[in-house]
This record gives structure tokens, sequence and C-alpha cells, in this order.
């Protein structure tokens, strides 16, 4: 696949997710086989304000990520027209602008899915993006707010200069309910002469097959079939896959570069729980992990455990 001027070697990516697109998640998945990170979606508006300390922290990366994509929301191009030009931008190979985020008060703001009923606007912050960057500009969409527009939008997103679409195959209305709608990502897929990623509902290698074969798509996001589960990249590439306790441990001490240990210890909480799912003996684990006082007892927890072999 090719994004722009930018090579891509893979066509399975890992999705922007809030609270779980952290700089460790994102290597471990790459080093996984993921072909391109995402940070989670990052305020535009947050790097523009002095106030930009939680959003630059979302925004640390290392060289085990092959692909290097940042995203940015906004509702006002002025500020997208700043962030891609922002110092800490510099490092991404990519820059994605989320128009897909359903959560009420992102949308009210008229960011993420708002900007799907809102195509001049769409456009506008596309065209603020292209015109100040020569990096590749994505975007990620949903398939329409209420209703699907997705192919008059993938169209008008094209138009404006954008060198790839993510696809999730749901509209707004439908939050996360019922399956992604395939078939739908493959009308897009049919109507634009950019790259498309398929995404929704992937949890398996069966899955990336099944909807590559039923889109067409050049390539397959995953999220939520990768929290806990970075094996999933290996077992879609190829790669071998790495025992869970290796890649917690790692993941926790890539956080660490970054990050105090009481932040790491509050956020991996929330990847115990994922790497926890469905094991035997999850519970009493989980529970342990949510207890411990600090990080190196969560670490001594996931050492001794023998859950994850
Ligand atoms: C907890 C959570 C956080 C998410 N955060 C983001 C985000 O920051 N940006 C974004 O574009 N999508 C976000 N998404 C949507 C996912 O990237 C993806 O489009 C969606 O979950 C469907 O893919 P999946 O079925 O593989 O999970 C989030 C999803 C979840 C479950």
């Amino acid at each position: 696949m090719k994004i722009g001027n930018l090579q891509i070697n893979g066509d399975v990516v890992l999705a922007p997710i809030a609270g779980y697109s952290d700089v460790g998640f994102r290597a471990i998945c790459a080093k996984q086989g993921a072909a391109i990170t995402y940070t989670e979606m990052a305020s535009a508006k947050g790097l523009y304000y002095d106030k930009a300390a939680k959003t630059l922290e979302l925004l640390n990366t290392t060289d085990d990520e092959k692909i290097k994509a940042v995203q940015l929301f906004e509702s006002e191009p002025f500020f997208i027209s700043y962030a891609v030009k922002a110092p800490v931008i510099e490092k991404f190979d990519l820059i994605d602008i989320n128009m897909g985020c359903p959560v009420p008060k992102i949308v009210k703001n008229n960011e993420g899915s708002a900007l799907l009923n809102n195509i001049p606007l769409a456009k506008d912050i596309v065209k603020a993006a292209k015109d100040n960057t020569s990096k590749p500009v994505t975007v990620k969409m949903r398939l329409g707010f209420d209703t699907i527009n997705a192919v008059e939008f993938a169209l008008a997103m094209q138009e404006a200069g954008a060198d790839l679409l993510t696809v999730h195959g749901r509209t707004r209305k439908e939050m996360y309910m019922g399956h992604s709608h395939w078939d739908e990502i493959a009308k897009v897929v049919k109507a634009v002469n950019i790259p498309v990623i398929a995404n929704g509902d992937v949890e398996s290698y069966q899955d990336y097959l099944d909807i590559k074969a039923q889109t067409g798509a050049d390539g397959v996001m995953i999220a939520r079939g990768a929290l806990g589960n970075p094996n999933i990249f290996s077992q879609i590439t190829g790669k071998e896959d790495r025992p869970l306790k290796d890649m917690m441990l790692e993941h926790i001490e890539i956080m660490r570069q970054f990050h105090n240990e009481h932040y790491v210890h509050a956020n991996f909480k929330k990847h115990m729980a994922c790497y926890c799912k469905g094991k035997r003996g999850n519970k009493e684990i989980k529970q342990r992990a949510f207890e411990s006082k600090d990080l190196q007892e969560m670490i001594n927890i996931i050492k001794e455990s023998d859950i994850y072999d």
C-alpha cells in the first residue's frame, strides 16, 4: 500500500484507541506486525494552547513503530493548520484526522463524527492540513451520522486532498451496536481512487481475510481485537507469537521510559484487564492488580502469575 509518497510494508494496522494506544502498546503491536500505529485522538487546539501537557503526553513514540501516525481532532481549520506544523508532530510519518468519534462531548463541539454532517467544514479541515504539511493526510470516518452518506463524504474528502480513508463500517447512531457493515465499506472502495483501510469487528485472521475479500480494501485496521492481544498482528502477518507475560513487561518498560511510575501504574490497569480477559484465574489477578499500591507490586503480580504462560 502507498499513502501519498509513503510506502507501507504491510496491510494491517493498529487503530487509534483513546485510553489504550499509549507509546508502549503501539511499540508492542508494531513488533508483532502492525504496519502503521496511530496515537489516540489528540486535540489540535490542545497543541495550540499553553495547557498542552495532557495532549503532549499522548504523542510519545519509539522507533519500534514502523509508520508513526498521529490522529488529531478539531473543528476549526485554523487549529489544524497550526497543529500539523507543530514541532512535536515532526516525528510522525502521517497525519490522520478524526471524523468518526461518536462521543457526545466531541460531537457537540462539531468535532469527530459531527463532521460527517458538515461536508464543507470537513473539506476545509483537510485542505488546511494539506496546505500546511508535506506529510500524507488521512481521514478516519464512519459511514454517516444518522444515515449513511459514506460515498458522498469519501468523494468529498478525496477532492479536498485526503491521501487515504479509513472507514469504520457503522454510522454514529449505531455507536458500537450490531456488526460493521463491510458491504458499505466496499461501496466506498469502489467509488474512490485513493487507498482505503477497512475497519470494524476484525478479531481473528479469518476476519482479516473476510473483510479484505468482502470490501476489496487496501488495508485492515484493528482496535478492540488487539486489546490484550497484540499477537493478532503476528497471526495475520505470519510472525512468531510472543508470550503475553513478555509483552506485558516490555509494554510497561517502554511506558516507563516516558512517564512517571504513578502514571504507568494507573494507565496499565486497563491493559491488565484486557490481557487477563478470558484466561483461567483472571478475576483474582485483575483484582490483585487493581488493588496493588504501586507499579512495582503490579509488575511482581505479573511476574509471579502463570496465567499468561
Ligand atoms: C475504547 C475505545 C477508544 C477509541 N478511541 C478512538 C480514537 O481515539 N480515535 C478513533 O478514530 N477511533 C477510536 N475508537 C474507534 C476504533 O478506532 C475503531 O474504529 C472501532 O473500535 C471499530 O474497530 P474494532 O471493531 O476493531 O474495535 C475507539 C474505540 C474504542 C473501543
